[in-house]
């Protein structure tokens, strides 16, 4: 079976299409089994992960689904300091799941963005030789002509003196190493993987040019020696493009491993603006035609699939709302992928919710009640108050409504236990929904928790580590 799909590849080349990255820092992840029929079923043919849980890759097999597995930046280091650690890992979380389980892993993210200047150069010097170290691991496992070794960067590796594409080259403080990186990655066809994100742009620099981060051709144009630039994903993609030429690596094959635009959390991120982004997007790249400098197919992965409520606001109050789908795998908003004969999102399916309560402000409570900042801050803190605040989705809610919103987000993510709905007797549970009519703003209610594969079936099991789940499961198999 895994020959036979090796070889039906061969032929039939790399599959294009659009990719999806799927990651998992949320208080309650949709069941891995869940998200593979989500992502089947609105048609997408790759996906990027950002470490290498077994439940995932496990319910990712046989679907054909084309898999980039990955290395978080904590295992950088040791994985640099020992082959023997590398080939572990990739007998672990690669070639078991090919062999046992047929994932369609194709490649491995070795770090993800570990060049960010915010990162104050912490991974430079362990990631060639991490990169180098899981390279010789594949190899050695017999998988390097299937599975590549890349490592996903943000597009702050590259800039332009000039401003412009023509002028593109590797940041300075880097330079040296990158090259050697694009010299390994091209003497092992393998590609470079890119970041490329207008957003934020335009959060960090409030004079960015709205219009040049979208593809309606209404920015003033760009002229560079060889093309004019209508928007910034292209320019930037060719940034990249001329800094490969200029080292001699025109040819080096590209994906954009993160793309895509949130839906709150700043007054740009919204609704409207990560439709027209995103559709622009792939509008833009359907047909193949690529950028003024690469012709040909754009490979892609959009960031992201689901909203992940538990991810680091230290970027900005966006970082929990890059998904095209909510939470709980519904659509936000009308996207027309273009690989279905669907023109729109389709939902998840056979998604369980808990109960329809809420946690709200008591309605007797006063706002000058001096519990009210401390109980906030603290359901704030441990919940999710990032749709509040200017031009957010609940941004126009009033100071109980604000209050509200806090106590429910701590309630709902702690499984609407009693006890999480107890703050200083300014808070009550109610059964009629407190979401405003008419808005943006959504009171949610949560999703049930997933604890693993095997809890799924042995119900009332609670939480185990996973192995001994799946060897309580065996056995109860055996006896059964
Ligand atoms: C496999 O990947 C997982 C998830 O990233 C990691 O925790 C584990 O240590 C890896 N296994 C080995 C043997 O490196
Ligand atoms: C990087 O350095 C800055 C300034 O010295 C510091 O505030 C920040 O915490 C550092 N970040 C990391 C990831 O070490
Ligand atoms: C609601 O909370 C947000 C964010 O904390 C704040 O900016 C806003 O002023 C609050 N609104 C009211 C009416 O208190
Ligand atoms: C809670 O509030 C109610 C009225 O809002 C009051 O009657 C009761 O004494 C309060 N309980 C405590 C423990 O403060």
């Amino acid at each position: 079976m895994v020959i036979l799909s090796s070889i039906l590849s061969l032929i039939v080349g790399r599959v294009s299409g659009i990719g999806a990255n799927w990651g998992t820092q949320a208080s309650h992840p949709l069941p891995p089994d869940i998200v593979v029929r989500l992502l089947k079923e609105n048609g997408f043919q790759k996906v990027k992960l950002f470490d290498a849980d077994y439940d995932t890759l496990r319910a990712l097999g046989r679907s054909g689904i084309e898999v980039m597995v990955g290395i978080p930046n904590d295992m950088l280091s040791s994985l640099a300091s020992s082959v023997k650690a590398a080939e572990k890992w990739v007998s672990k979380n690669v070639s078991t799941h090919i062999s046992s389980n047929n994932v369609n892993i194709r490649y491995v993210a070795v770090g993800n963005e570990p060049f960010l200047e915010t990162y104050n150069g912490t991974f430079l010097k362990t990631t060639y030789p991490a990169l180098q170290n899981i390279q010789s691991a594949l190899i050695k496992a017999g998988l390097s002509s299937q599975v590549k070794a890349t490592v996903p960067l943000n597009a702050d590796v590259y800039e332009s003196a000039s401003g412009v594409p023509s002028g593109g080259d590797f940041r300075a403080d880097i330079h040296d190493l990158m090259v050697a990186i694009v010299k390994f990655l091209s003497d092992n066809g393998a590609p470079f993987t890119v970041n490329i994100y207008p957003f934020i742009s335009l959060y960090s620099d409030p004079n960015f040019p709205v219009e040049y981060a979208f593809f309606d051709g209404n920015a003033q144009p760009i002229a560079d020696t060889k093309a004019t630039y209508y928007n910034m994903f292209d320019a930037n993609y060719d940034t990249l493009v001329w800094a490969l030429q200029k080292n001699g690596f025109g040819n080096l094959p590209i994906i954009v491993g993160e793309i895509g635009w949130p839906t709150d959390g700043d007054r740009n991120g919204n609704l409207e603006y990560a439709r027209r982004f995103n559709q622009g997007f792939m509008s833009h790249i359907s047909g193949g035609k690529g950028t003024p400098m690469r012709a040909g197919p754009i490979d892609a992965y959009l960031f992201s699939l689901i909203d992940e409520d538990s991810k680091s606001i230290d970027p900005g109050n966006f970082e929990r709302h890059w998904g095209i789908f909510y939470y709980d795998g519904q659509p936000k908003y009308q996207l027309n992928l273009g690989t279905t004969s669907s023109q729109s999102l389709i939902p998840a399916q056979g998604v369980e919710y808990l109960e329809k309560k809420w946690c709200i402000m008591k309605s007797s409570a006063k706002l000058d009640n001096p519990q009210v900042a401390p109980t906030v801050s603290y359901a704030c803190a441990l919940g999710d108050c990032t749709s509040l605040g200017y031009g957010t989705s609940c941004g126009n809610l009033d100071a109980e409504g604000n209050i509200s919103f806090a106590f429910n987000s701590y309630f709902q993510k702690n499984n609407q236990l009693d006890s999480a709905c107890k703050f200083s007797n300014i808070s009550t549970i109610t059964k009629t929904n407190p979401t405003p009519a008419g808005g943006t703003c959504r009171f949610s209610i949560m999703i049930k928790p997933y604890y693993g594969g095997a809890d799924r079936r042995l119900g009332s099991l609670q939480k185990l580590p996973g192995v001994a789940a799946r060897l309580v499961l065996l056995l109860l198999l055996t006896v059964v």
